[in-house]
């Protein structure tokens, strides 16, 4: 017997047999992409969907399933796509649509109408010369622009495990570690941030802004330490807050960036909460900053000392993947012109399989800060392969062909840097796969 889902928004329906498998699973074999970060363990969320329709044709909600609700505060219309499986016919809708919207389901385990002290990286960004932008050149599209910059600059956060918490006149607000986390992820975390809003920078001053005599520029200021974190305000309107001294003085440390002639400025916090042996730093800039009665040191943030396996991952996707279509048809050719034999494998429309693919890897790129969502996700994709017919000794081919495929698409952008960073990405995802397909 086989049960309908329609999938709303796309308009599409797909035909499971009855409780031989979960909504996640029907989704995948009809190649319809639905982010399930932790693989289907019931731990990371990001397979939720809204049940439209036929909310009784499903199995009740598991252990996991009970305790993700609970401590979220779902309606009951919310279900983990995971965790339930088709007794009958479903609609549902998907909630969460792309890894950059990952993160910010951290708030939702903020509390509700109080707050609580956690430790966490606060990283205030102003755009400079903006005003002038928009006054000089008449035709010039305010709103157009603002959402670029906003988007350009705002992905960096959010592929490094920040919450966007706030746009203030010309500043971004990122906050990293509202969930949890060690002090040195928080603050490597938003350092990585940082220096990936100063390459997007660099790309919208080349690319977006190159007929304009206009260099835009940014301030940021970075501090770490006990904020306030949760929803406050009237109880008929709360808002995700956070609050206290550190966030203070993050604004006010990126207020010194233009005197002290550092693009990024970090507090002594940052610096020795990240690991300062393997921070790279300019201009050590001692001040006083308004509220403190001492002078405080700050120092320029110019980089990491050694590769930074995720910032050069960041840095390259949005160029690899511009034409994902393209990228993707680059690669299969590869990998069928390398092992012909596989080709029979691969059942469905090349196209979707490609989309597919170059979804997964974008979502890997983000995952890497969520580690360990990200093993668990691996390792069923790699025992997802085992039943594809997919054998140990097909992965080096895999490995070789994008190895072969990012110089091709990356064209003058190519550096050595990037491949040694997806050739060591590849690695930790092929091992994963490969423990998987042996669990
Ligand atoms: C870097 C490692 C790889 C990644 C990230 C990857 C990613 C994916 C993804 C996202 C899917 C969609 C289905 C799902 O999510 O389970 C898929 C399906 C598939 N992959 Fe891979 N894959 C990798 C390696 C390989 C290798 C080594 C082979 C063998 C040549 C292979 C063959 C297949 C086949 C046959 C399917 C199913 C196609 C179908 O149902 O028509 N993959 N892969
Ligand atoms: S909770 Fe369903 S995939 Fe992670």
């Amino acid at each position: 017997m086989k049960a309908r889902i329609h999938y709303a928004g796309i308009n599409e329906d797909v035909r499971c047999e009855i409780g031989q498998g979960s909504i996640l699973d029907a989704s995948i074999e009809n190649k319809i992409p639905h982010l399930h970060e932790c693989g289907g363990s019931g731990k990371c969320s990001t397979c939720r969907v809204r049940i439209l329709e036929g909310a009784k044709n499903l199995s009740p909600k598991t252990f996991a399933e009970n305790a993700m609700a609970q401590s979220r505060k779902w309606d009951p219309s919310i279900r983990l796509a995971c965790q339930c499986y088709v007794k009958g016919d479903v609609k549902i809708q998907r909630l969460i649509w792309s890894s950059a919207e990952v993160n910010k389901l951290q708030i939702e385990l903020a509390p509700e109408g109080r707050a609580e002290e956690r430790p966490i990286a606060i990283l205030f960004c102003d755009m400079r010369n903006f005003t002038k932008l928009s006054s000089v050149n008449a035709s010039f599209d305010v709103a157009f622009f603002l959402n670029r910059f906003y988007t350009a600059l705002g992905d960096p956060i959010l592929m490094n495990n920040g919450v966007i918490y706030q746009y203030v006149g010309d500043e971004i607000i990122g906050v990293f570690g509202t969930a949890g986390g060690t002090r040195e992820k928080n603050c490597r975390d938003a350092l990585r941030a940082a220096k990936g809003m100063q390459y997007a920078l660099e790309r919208l001053n080349k690319i977006e802004l190159k007929d304009f005599e206009i260099k835009l520029e940014i301030g940021i200021g970075l501090n770490f330490g006990l904020a306030y974190v949760g929803y406050l305000g009237h109880p008929t309107h709360r808002q995700f807050s956070v609050i206290g001294d550190p966030v203070n003085m993050a604004s006010r440390i990126q207020g010194k960036t233009k005197e002290s002639g550092a693009q990024i400025l970090m507090s002594k916090s940052i610096y020795q909460n990240a690991g300062k042996q393997n921070i790279e730093i300019g201009t050590e800039y001692s001040c006083y900053l308004a509220g403190k009665e001492h002078k405080l040191d700050l120092y320029e943030f110019l980089g990491f000392k050694e590769m930074d396996l995720q910032l050069e991952l960041q840095d390259s996707l949005h160029l690899l993947l511009q034409d994902e279509e393209s990228f993707a048809q680059i690669f299969y050719k590869k990998v069928f012109d390398k092992a012909p034999f596989v080709k029979a494998l691969f059942k469905n429309n090349m196209q979707d399989q490609g989309r597919l693919l170059t979804h997964m890897l974008g979502g890997i790129v983000y995952a890497l800060s969520r580690p360990e969502h990200l093993i668990m996700g691996l390792k069923k994709l790699g025992s997802n392969h085992q039943r594809y017919g997919v054998k140990k000794n097909y992965y080096p081919v895999v490995k070789e062909a994008l190895m072969e495929t990012i110089p091709e698409v990356l064209g003058e952008h190519y550096k050595p840097k990037i491949a040694d960073a997806w050739n060591q990405a590849l690695d930790f995802i092929i091992d994963n796969m490969k423990k998987g397909a042996e669990e």
